[in-house]
């Protein structure tokens, strides 16, 4: 029988297949549920930034939503303020009905004050900490570099504050994608997830108004996760968990593959329920012993962009070679 047992930043998983942050996660009764399904490990749903402002500095956030009255302003606070006690007992309740790994998630854009109640994350009891980090590169004002650098002063900020640990859960715009990632891995942080899945806008054409694109991924939307994980698996100093795509255990697999610890799964879970787990981990299991592989280690890289043959496939003379096969059919 396969053992689909892995660490992934220095826990041990009794498989793969994380769970990822969602409202899937945002009550203990539906982490247990998601444990008793056989998850390997959960990331509880995103705190945001602001929230936390909300306690360490409610004039500066009521301040960006200047829109608001002042007794609105008092509500927005009350609200977020019991929001922050509400995520410290998701962690203490979830960690108390699960034996499996609970990992904390928040949204962040800048190194502010937020960081210190990273400790109370810690002392909550979660098991690590995930940083949802997005910065949108559409202020003209900043280079590359100068985003860039906020990534290194939230971890440096955070390293101060805590020790469970750390994972980044990283967007796509980078101009330099794989020395930024790179340099990224060679500091505290034990884990990189590749990649978030963000809010996009559509256009309703009836109404002529801007609407959010579709909120699940499809099941080839795996594809660029698994390229940049191969490409940098034998090059990063942490381990990686892909995102986005995998609906079934094939693509857990392939993750695994090209070098990935773990796999965080959402969109199939919302669209196939709790029970879609267990299938994926039938399938990998399925697959590991008609492949006689008795442990994810067995196989687990045995595709990264350095180990194979053409390393080229990951890259952009592919898809010319791709395209030119294709024929006109008309
Ligand atoms: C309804 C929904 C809510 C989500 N909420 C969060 C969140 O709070 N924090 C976060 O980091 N990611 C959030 N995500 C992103 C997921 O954790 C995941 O990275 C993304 O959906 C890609 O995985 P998938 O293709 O398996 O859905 C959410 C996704 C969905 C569909």
């Amino acid at each position: 029988m396969a053992d689909l047992s892995t660490t992934y930043m220095g826990l041990e998983l009794k498989n793969p297949l994380i769970v990822g942050s969602s409202e899937l996660t945002n009550k203990p009764e539906k982490v247990k549920k998601l444990a008793d399904a056989g998850a390997g490990a959960v990331v509880l749903k995103s705190l945001f930034e602001e929230q936390i402002m909300m306690e360490v500095d409610a004039q500066r956030v009521n301040n960006m939503y200047g829109s608001f009255s002042d007794v609105e302003n008092y509500v927005a606070f009350y609200t977020r303020k019991h929001d922050l006690d509400e995520y410290l007992s998701l962690i203490k309740d979830s960690k108390a009905s699960v034996d499996i790994p609970v990992i904390a998630s928040i949204n962040c854009i800048s190194a502010s004050e937020w960081v210190d109640f990273a400790t109370r994350i810690q002392n909550a009891g979660a098991d690590a900490l995930e940083l949802n980090m997005f910065i949108m590169p559409n202020d003209p004002s900043f280079d590359g570099a100068d985003i860039e650098k906020i990534y290194f002063e939230v971890v440096d900020k955070i390293e101060q504050n805590i020790e469970i640990p750390v994972a980044l859960k990283m967007g796509t715009y980078f101009s330099g994608l794989a020395k930024s990632f790179i340099e990224l891995s060679k500091t505290s942080i034990s884990a990189m997830v590749l990649f978030n899945r963000f809010y996009s806008p559509d256009v309703n054409l009836d109404k002529e108004t801007i609407k959010a694109a579709n909120v699940f991924s499809n099941p080839d939307d795996f594809s660029n996760s698994l390229r940049w994980i191969g490409i940098l698996s034998d090059q990063v100093e942490c381990d990686l968990s892909a995102s986005t795509g995998a609906h079934d255990g094939h693509t857990i697999l392939k993750n695994l593959l090209v070098g990935a610890k773990a796999t965080h799964v959402v969109s199939t879970i919302y669209k196939n329920s709790n029970n879609q787990i267990k299938k994926m981990l039938e399938e990998i299991e399925k697959w590991m012993d008609e492949k006689g592989y008795q442990t994810l280690d067995d196989f687990r890289g045995k595709l990264s962009q350095s180990r194979i043959k053409q390393p080229m496939m990951y890259e952009r003379a592919q898809f010319m070679k791709y395209y030119s096969n294709y024929r006109d059919i008309r």
